[in-house]
C-alpha cells in the first residue's frame, strides 16, 4: 500500500462521546509475555493498529498463534519452540518487540534477537534490558547487531534498573519476564512504575506468577516452575484519552471521553486544572469544556506518576493556542521535538533551548503542509489541524497508525472534517 496522508480542515470544536481504546504499551508486552505460557491465552482489549500487527507477525515467526476475535479480542497460543530469532527487518521496524527477549531466554534458554536501533525520539539505548537479564544469570553476546542471549538456568537475585533518565518502562518489563521463570527471588529496585508495568504484571499474575510490588520502584518476583495460559483484558489507553481530551480542549469543543482511569492521568488531570480548563471527572470518565483559553504552565516530562513524555507534543499543541508562554522541558527524551518546527510552520510561536521549549499562546493557527515525526508528533499536528483556519495536509501518517485506532474515524464521530487520501508527493531524501 502507498502512503497516506490527513487532509484536515480546522476549525470545528469536536462535540460528542468518544470511548478510549485498550492501551497500545500494555498490550504490546502482554502479547509478549504468551510465549512464557504453556497453555492458550485470550485477551480483551487488544487495540487494532499497526505496532500489534507487527508483534503479531514478529511472535507468529517464534511459534506463537495469534488469531484476532471479535471486538478486541486476541487469542494467543504456543504451537512450536522452534524458532528464537526475531529478525532485524521486523524489530526494526517497532522497538516495543525487543521485549520478546526476556521471555525467549526464561522459557527457551535461548534468543537472538535484533537490537532495535535509535528511532526519531532519540537514541533508545536498551543497557538495562540487558544489564537486568545478564544480573540473572543470562550469557549475553553483541554479535553483527544482534543481541545472542542463552541462559541454562535463570537465578533470581537483586537488580538495580535505574539509568540517567530514571526508570525504563520495557527494560523493567523484560527483566520481570525473565524473572518469573528464573529459581528463586528477583527484586528490580528502581522499576519503572507506569500502570504499563502493572499491567504486565497482572498478566503474568494471572498466569500464574508471584509479583509483589508492582507500581513501586521494588518489585519482588518469586519465580515459579511454569505459567498457563489465562484469560485478561488490557487496561485503557491513557496516551489516548488525554489526546482526545486536549484535542476537545485546543477546538473549544465539548466531548466525553469513556472508559479512561483518571487516575493513570493525575499529573495530565494536575495540568488541565493549572491551565483552567473547565472539566468533570468521574470514575471511567472525564468531559471536557474548551470554553476557555488554558493559562500557561510549566511543564517536565518524568517517568510515572509525572507528566508523560508521550503528551509532552499533543500537550504542546494545545497550547500554541493558550495564553501566556508555556514551559516545556522533555527529560526523557531530549530529542524528542520534531513537531516544533511543524507547529511553527502552522503559526505556532515556539522558542527552543536545547531540550526546553517556550510556547507563546498565538490567536490562531493556519492550515499548512505538514509531515509527522513519530506517533505523538503526529497527533500533535493533527489536533493543531484541527484548530487552523484552513486546510492542512499531514504527511507520514503511518506513524499515526501505529498508536491510535481508527483516528479519524473517532475524529469525523466527534464532528471533525478530516479525511485519509492517497499521498501523491514523492518522498524526498532528506535535505541537509
Ligand atoms: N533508557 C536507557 N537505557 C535503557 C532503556 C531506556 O537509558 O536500557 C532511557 C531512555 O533513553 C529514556 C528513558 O530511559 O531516556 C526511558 O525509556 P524507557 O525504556 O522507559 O522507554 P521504552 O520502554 O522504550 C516506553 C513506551 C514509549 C514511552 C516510554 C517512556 C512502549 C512500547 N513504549 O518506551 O512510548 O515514550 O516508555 O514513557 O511502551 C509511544 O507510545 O509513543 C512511545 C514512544
Amino acid at each position: 500500500m502507498g502512503l497516506e496522508k490527513f487532509v484536515i480542515e480546522g476549525g470545528r470544536p469536536l462535540k460528542g462521546e468518544v470511548t478510549v481504546s485498550g492501551s497500545k504499551n500494555a498490550a504490546l508486552p502482554i502479547l509478549a509475555a504468551t510465549i512464557l505460557a504453556e497453555g492458550p491465552c485470550d485477551i480483551g482489549g487488544v487495540p487494532v493498529l499497526r505496532d500489534v500487527d507487527v508483534l503479531a507477525r514478529i511472535l507468529g515467526e517464534l511459534g506463537v498463534k495469534i488469531e484476532r476475535g471479535a471486538t478486541g479480542r486476541v487469542a494467543a497460543q504456543v504451537v512450536s519452540e522452534d524458532k528464537s530469532f526475531a529478525p532485524y527487518e521486523l524489530v526494526s521496524m517497532m522497538r516495543a518487540s525487543f521485549c520478546v527477549l526476556g521471555p525467549l531466554l526464561a522459557k527457551r534458554g535461548y534468543a537472538k534477537v535484533s537490537l532495535p536501533g535509535g528511532c526519531a525520539i532519540g537514541d533508545r539505548p536498551v543497557d538495562l534490558h540487558l544489564k537486568g537479564l545478564r544480573a540473572l544469570g543470562a550469557d549475553i553476546k553483541i554479535e553483527h547487531g544482534y543481541v545472542i542471549a542463552k541462559a541454562d538456568k535463570l537465578r533470581g537475585t537483586n537488580i538495580y534498573l535505574g539509568g540517567p533518565s530514571g526508570s525504563s518502562v520495557l527494560g523493567t518489563g523484560n527483566v520481570m519476564m525473565a524473572a518469573v521463570l528464573a529459581e528463586g527471588t528477583t527484586i528490580i529496585e528502581h522499576a519503572a512504575c507506569e500502570p504499563e508495568v502493572v499491567d504486565l504484571a497482572n498478566f503474568l499474575i494471572a498466569m500464574g506468577a508471584s509479583i509483589d510490588g508492582a507500581g513501586s520502584h521494588r518489585i519482588k518476583i518469586r519465580g515459579v516452575r511454569r505459567l498457563e495460559g489465562c484469560e485478561y483484558n488490557v487496561i485503557p489507553d491513557r496516551i489516548e484519552a488525554a489526546t482526545f481530551l486536549m484535542a476537545a480542549a485546543a477546538t473549544g469543543g465539548e466531548v466525553i471521553v469513556r472508559n479512561i482511569e483518571p487516575t493513570h492521568l493525575e499529573a495530565v488531570i494536575d495540568k488541565f486544572r493549572e491551565a483552567g480548563l473547565g472539566f468533570n471527572r468521574n470514575c471511567k470518565t472525564v468531559a471536557m469544556s474548551g470554553k476557555v483559553r488554558p493559562k500557561e504552565v510549566e511543564l517536565t516530562t518524568l517517568p510515572y506518576p509525572g507528566f508523560p513524555t508521550d503528551l509532552q507534543a499533543p500537550m504542546m499543541a494545545l497550547m500554541a493556542l493558550g495564553q501566556g508562554a508555556t514551559v516545556f522541558t522533555d527529560l526523557i527524551y531530549p530529542e524528542r521535538l520534531h513537531h516544533v518546527a511543524e507547529l511553527k510552520r502552522m503559526g505556532a510561536r515556539v522558542i527552543r533551548v536545547n531540550n526546553t521549549c517556550v510556547v507563546i499562546g498565538v490567536d490562531k493557527l493556519q492550515g499548512a503542509p505538514v509531515m509527522a515525526s513519530d506517533l505523538r508528533a503526529g497527533a500533535a499536528l493533527v489536533i493543531a489541524a484541527l484548530c487552523a483556519e484552513g486546510e492542512t495536509h499531514l504527511r507520514r501518517i503511518y506513524h499515526i497508525d501505529r498508536g491510535y485506532e481508527n483516528f479519524e474515524g473517532r475524529l469525523l464521530s466527534l464532528g471533525a472534517k478530516i479525511r485519509r487520501e492517497p499521498d501523491e508527493a514523492p518522498e524526498k531524501p532528506p535535505v541537509v
